[in-house]
């Protein structure tokens, strides 16, 4: 099959397990228009994918959740639907006009008690965290610049218990990470690789389809 092909088959087999479970729901759809409305890059996870996290949420019985990487919230609706009432998150964005959309979604998803945007570099926003002694959290979700998941990394293992999880966004990349030469893969392979070798995380990286290959670190801390 040439790539073209490909690439269609792998939209169509999203597509398809995207209709078999989500009629579609109006408080995420209404989030990604608003979104796109307020010119925010269309960088979100997919539905399948929000799907799958929201499920680890779940499965992990999640009460705290850390993201970092909020964009206008579309993941974090996702996640935080996973907790229980009395659940929490806190999720870190560098862009105020991006917090902005994010609050203005969470606010419409009836979430916005329940998660906290907050906005700042997350290098910052993490080493407060960690000196303010505000973990552990059950579950990270790392998705903001790729450069900085090494560091996001280091950090998270200051802020998680045994048990916990860590999920790395887009750590595939249609394959970018194969290739030595793509500069801009290296820190998504040193991410990779950590997960791998640590003897403190148990962990994969899981292939993901959407119109191209990307894929999600999963990680359980020991
Ligand atoms: N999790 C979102 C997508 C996040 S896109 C979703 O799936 O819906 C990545 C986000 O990280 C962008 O909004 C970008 O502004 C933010 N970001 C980039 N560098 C950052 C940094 N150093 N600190 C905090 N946020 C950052
Ligand atoms: C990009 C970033 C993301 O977090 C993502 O899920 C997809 C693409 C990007 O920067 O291109
Ligand atoms: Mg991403």
């Amino acid at each position: 099959m040439n790539t073209e092909d490909t690439r269609v088959l792998l939209e169509e087999i999203d597509g398809y397990i995207e209709g078999l479970f989500g009629p579609s729901d109006e408080v995420l759809e209404a989030a990604l228009r608003d979104s796109r409305r307020g010119g925010l890059p269309e960088i979100n996870v997919s539905p399948n994918q929000g799907r799958l996290m929201r499920l680890l949420v779940e499965i992990a019985g999640a009460r705290r959740i850390l993201e970092i990487g909020t964009l206008g919230g579309y993941s974090a609706i996702h996640l935080a639907r996973g907790l229980p009432d009395d659940g929490t998150m806190i999720s870190l964005e560098i862009d105020e006009h991006h917090a902005d959309v994010a609050r203005n979604n969470l606010e419409r998803a009836g979430l916005s008690k329940t998660v906290e945007v907050r906005v700042g570099d997350a290098h910052e926003l993490l080493s407060d965290l960690v000196e303010n002694d505000e973990g552990p959290f059950d579950l990270i979700f790392i998705d903001a610049d790729k450069e900085g998941y090494p560091d996001y990394l280091d950090a998270s293992m200051r802020l998680v218990r045994p048990g916990s999880l860590i999920l790395g966004d887009n750590t595939i990349r249609g394959g970018t990470v194969l290739d030595p030469a793509e500069e801009t893969a290296r820190a998504t392979r040193e991410f990779n690789r950590r997960v791998a070798e640590d003897p403190r995380l148990s962990g994969i990286v899981l292939p993901l389809i959407r119109e191209r290959i990307d894929g999600i670190t999963i990680a359980r801390v020991l």
